[in-house]
């Protein structure tokens, strides 16, 4: 029966149907609802991570560019709607005098549309609908070798893997890289846990509707009846593991059928679902990940007003 069912059906019956802490991968966070949830999240005055971001590329995409050849084409890895990539392509057409070749990645077509309209006048660009890996693969096969490439994956989507999976992941994307290439990385760094902790779950509620919205594209696509009005959104700070934790607790005791994953589960009072894992950085930990991925820390700015560092990393050679 397994095989018959879709990926998401499967992935939601292993991460529900087991005993123990139940939980759900935060990839399928963003359906397009999700995404349109997570962009809101990224006005939220609680929320500074995505304007830290902004901030340190606004300011140093001159700097960023000055380092890097003047050829360089760009990859980036989930380009959402593009906006925030502006300065450093603008930063390296200005330094090159030159169309600069841009290859935005996404699993969404929404997100590439959105991203190709918004940057056509600052590069030539190339949208990739793929998962990150394949995207860069795809890259590697459509770039002129004699160019070096800087991938791009800023918004420290990097946090929301486990550490050892966030290695192995930066490894196999260096492996895929050619030496003078480059990675331009950005990490949410450790800050009081007052303040991290009110960034997931803001007053407006914006980050319990992102977060309860993946039980609703349960029921959307897998023909579940989850009730919504029944999980309360929590954020906890995990300190030994230096993360945010997103759960969904159960108000009472929940019966639950998802048709589509072939599962009945009863959910006690009390019970939470993990949904997913924002983890924080001190700055020697971005150190030993670029050492145990491969990559040479070249520089690194820290935005002052909202602990977040920009880091740019060279593959070697
Ligand atoms: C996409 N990612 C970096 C966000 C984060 O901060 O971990 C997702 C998010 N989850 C809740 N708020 C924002």
């Amino acid at each position: 029966m397994t095989s018959m069912l879709s990926e998401f059906a499967q992935d939601v019956r292993a991460g529900l149907g087991r005993s123990g802490q139940r939980e759900l991968p935060s990839r399928y966070l963003y359906d397009d609802l999700g995404s349109a949830l997570f962009e809101a999240i990224t006005c939220l005055p609680e929320y500074g991570l995505t304007r830290a971001g902004e901030r340190l590329l606004g300011a140093h995409s001159p700097e960023i560019a000055a380092v890097l050849p003047p050829t360089t084409a760009v990859a980036e890895l989930g380009c959402g709607s593009g906006r925030k990539t502006v300065p450093i392509l603008e930063s390296l057409r200005a330094r090159s005098g030159r169309a600069i070749r841009y290859f935005p990645i996404d699993i969404s077509t929404a997100a590439l549309h959105a991203c190709a309209r918004e940057l056509a006048s600052y590069a030539a660009v190339t949208p990739l609908e793929a998962s990150y890996l394949d995207g860069i693969a795809r890259v590697a096969a459509l770039r002129d070798p004699s160019q070096p490439l800087l991938v791009l994956f800023l918004g420290s989507t990097i946090g929301n893997f486990d550490i050892s999976c966030a290695v192995e992941f930066l490894a196999a994307l260096h492996a895929r890289l050619n030496p003078g290439d480059a990675l331009l990385l950005g990490a949410d760094l450790v800050k009081p846990i007052p303040q991290m902790l009110l960034a997931y779950d803001d007053p407006t509620g914006v980050t319990a509707a992102f977060n309860r919205n993946i039980l609703g594209r349960i029921n959307r696509e897998l023909g579940a009846d989850f009730d919504l009005t029944a999980y309360e959104h929590e954020a906890r700070y995990h300190e030994p593991a230096q993360r945010i934790e997103m759960h969904l607790r159960a108000r009472s005791r929940q019966r639950v059928s998802i048709p589509d994953s072939g599962l009945r589960i009863i959910i006690e009072a009390g019970e939470t679902i993990w949904t997913e894992s924002s983890h924080k950085f001190l700055l020697p930990d971005l150190d030993a990940i670029a050492r145990d991925s491969g990559f040479h820390p070249v520089s690194r700015w820290v935005d002052p007003q909202w602990p977040f560092a920009m880091n740019l990393w060279s593959a070697g050679g």
